[in-house]
């Protein structure tokens, strides 16, 4: 990375090669299995992080209006309590809510470093040289990886806060957001920070209908997979074949997302030269979004090291905006 701060190198967008390699090998292996299973980060193409965007406004989607009227309310707030650190941002998008903190930053701080992670290259690279024209202030460091990935390369900084807004953290299976705080915890330094946005649990009546909202984007959103694939690896997937399914788990406080065959029929992937059967009714598996309790979290984070500092949450407690600092992760889990 570029240590450099000028106006002509404040970005330096690094592209591991290994993401274009990994959704062939990810598909090859997730089609195979009795349940078929894609994981949710492929959704992210430059079609499927617009079509993320237009659910975001969609009105049953409650959790991104929700968080950012945390955020405002409490920008202040966040960006006194981590300091002048580097701002790294797990699955960024279009840093949108990330912009109250940048404009609560650039009011206090001379200069300010920002580290966005997405596995988007191309949102990624659109949205930083925005950023840029807005921010004088800011110099950016762009990673277009996997968060795992991400972490393991950031450039260096004297302090840094992580966030990781929108409950993305949800999209996590329990052990890949084990393999995360494992990973945060390796990366982070003592006093260092960590600023989570998660989606409580509440009923479902209010859950449902945001994976299931009536414009149907986050049914286009789920059936792009499909023509990710027919695009990317060359698939014969006929879209129109397919439907969009979510529904809400009681017992494992999630939304489950598939899409699922309305007939018996055959594609053919031919970069994978693979030939996939479904029955009438088979689903591929796409997305799990947990919905959180805040002891549970606070539970899950302490063995890595992370101690709960202070929580922001709105009227109807639907989502939080929660600090917490790293200390020293309890041995077992070094
Ligand atoms: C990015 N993530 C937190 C969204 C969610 O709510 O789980 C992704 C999404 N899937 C369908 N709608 C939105």
């Amino acid at each position: 990375m570029d240590d450099h701060f000028s106006a002509t190198s404040r970005l330096r967008l690094a592209t591991p090669s290994e993401i274009r390699s990994a959704f062939r090998e990810d598909v090859a292996h997730g089609l195979q299995q009795r349940q078929k299973t894609i994981p949710p980060k492929y959704f992210y193409d430059q079609q499927g992080s617009l079509l993320f965007e237009e659910i975001c406004r969609q009105p049953e989607y409650y959790l991104t209006r929700t968080e950012t009227a945390i955020l405002t309310q409490h920008a202040a707030a966040i960006v006194e309590s981590v300091g002048e650190c580097a701002l790294i941002e797990l699955g960024s998008g279009s840093s949108l809510k990330t912009r109250l903190l940048l404009d609560e930053c650039q009011r206090r701080q001379d200069r300010v470093h920002y580290i966005p992670i997405d596995i988007s290259a191309s949102m990624l690279e659109a949205t930083a040289h925005k950023l840029l024209e807005e921010y004088p202030h800011l110099r950016i460091d762009a990673l277009a990886a996997d968060y795992l990935t991400g972490l393991s390369v950031l450039p260096a900084a004297s302090c840094r806060a992580v966030l990781f807004l929108g409950s993305n953290l949800g999209n996590f299976s329990p052990r890949e957001q084990e393999q995360l705080f494992r990973q945060l915890a390796h990366t982070l330094k003592p006093g260092d920070f960590l600023v989570i946005g998660l989606d409580l649990r509440k009923s479902l009546e209010v859950v449902e209908p945001a994976y299931n909202d009536a414009a149907g984007v986050t049914a286009d959103f789920n059936l792009n997979l499909l023509g990710r694939m027919n695009r990317e690896l060359h698939a014969d997937f006929d879209v129109n074949a397919f439907s969009h399914l979510a529904f809400y788990n009681p017992v494992q406080h999630q939304i489950e997302m598939h899409v699922r065959s309305e007939r018996e029929q055959q594609v053919t992937i031919r970069d994978l030269a693979l030939t996939v059967a479904f029955r009438a009714g088979e689903t591929i598996h796409t997305e799990i979004s947990r919905k959180f309790d805040l002891d549970e979290i606070n539970a899950q984070l302490a063995p890595f090291g992370f101690c709960p500092r202070i929580r922001w949450s709105d009227a109807r407690s639907w989502f939080a905006v929660c600090l917490f600092q790293f200390a020293k992760p309890h041995d077992s889990e070094v």
